[in-house]
């Protein structure tokens, strides 16, 4: 049975961040294969994997509007160009989604994608979704279960309200979620105590459980700078220490 694991939580929060180390958590266990789909439409987990992307899951969408190549059926030519899309590594396999649909519904080609998503989500025993804020691609991509969500929010009561309000809204979405979990991102080390008070008085009032703190960390300020991969980050680094210990605690 495949788990889906979606990321949610305001722009700039660490969804990416937490999508890469989440990734690397999955692969360094071999709970593998892991399908990671970069759901936003400013796609860039690829950067933290180092790897360039070719062809989307949008431009796809597009292409499935025009003429589809004598000899073939359109779900052959789907399958065809889904696999093309798809980035392999070791472990995992990358699909970016781009840019989401303009004005007006291609609808059976949404159809189609979806459809042929749901026969290549079947593969895997883990997929990550990195969304970008609003999530809309969950929806768009035929997701209607999600068996965890996981929220990540800057160190601060607002931010973890907001964050609380953005894991409210996966009901309207159409969206059933079987968990929800709070990741507080880019803490100070060490959380001074009047602010680690603060974070479980919001975490309390929000009804979110707390995964875990991540620091704001310069091992990961400088992996990003390098443009080395995430997964190549140190297992004994701070970041990768506190990662671990919150999805420990997610999939325990
Ligand atoms: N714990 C952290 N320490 C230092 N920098 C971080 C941390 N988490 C995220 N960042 C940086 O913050 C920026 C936004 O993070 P990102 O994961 O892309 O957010 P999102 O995907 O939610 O928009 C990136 O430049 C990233 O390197
Ligand atoms: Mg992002």
């Amino acid at each position: 049975m495949t788990k889906i694991i979606a990321m949610a939580g305001k722009g700039g929060t660490g969804k990416t961040t937490t999508s890469a180390l989440l990734l690397k958590y999955l692969k360094d266990r071999n709970m593998t294969p892991v399908l990671a789909v970069d759901a936003d439409a400013n796609a860039n987990l690829n950067e933290l994997l180092e790897k360039e992307v070719h062809l989307t899951l949008g431009e796809i969408r597009k292409d499935l509007k025009g003429e589809i190549p004598t000899g073939m059926t359109r779900d052959q030519y789907m399958e065809m160009k889904i696999h093309q899309a798809l980035i392999e590594d070791t472990g995992y396999d990358l699909m970016v989604m781009g840019q989401p649909d303009g004005p007006g519904c291609y609808c059976a080609a949404n159809q189609y994608l979806a459809m042929t998503m749901d026969k290549l989500a079947e593969n895997y025993p883990y997929i990550i979704v990195d969304n970008e804020a609003g999530m809309e691609h969950l929806s768009r991509m035929n997701l209607r279960e999600v068996d965890y969500l996981l929220i990540v929010s800057d160190p601060s009561a607002r931010g973890i309200l907001t964050a609380k309000r953005i894991a409210d809204i996966t009901g309207p979405l159409g969206l059933t979620v079987k968990n929800k979990f709070l990741i507080v991102n880019r803490a100070p080390d060490p959380v001074p105590e009047a602010l680690q008070e603060k974070i479980e008085a919001a975490v309390n009032e929000a009804g979110l459980p707390l995964a875990g703190i991540i620091s704001a960390s310069n091992e990961l300020v400088n992996q990003e700078l390098s443009g080395a991969s995430y997964l190549k980050l140190e297992d004994d680094s701070v970041v990768v220490r506190q990662a671990t210990a919150i999805f420990d605690k997610i999939f325990s």
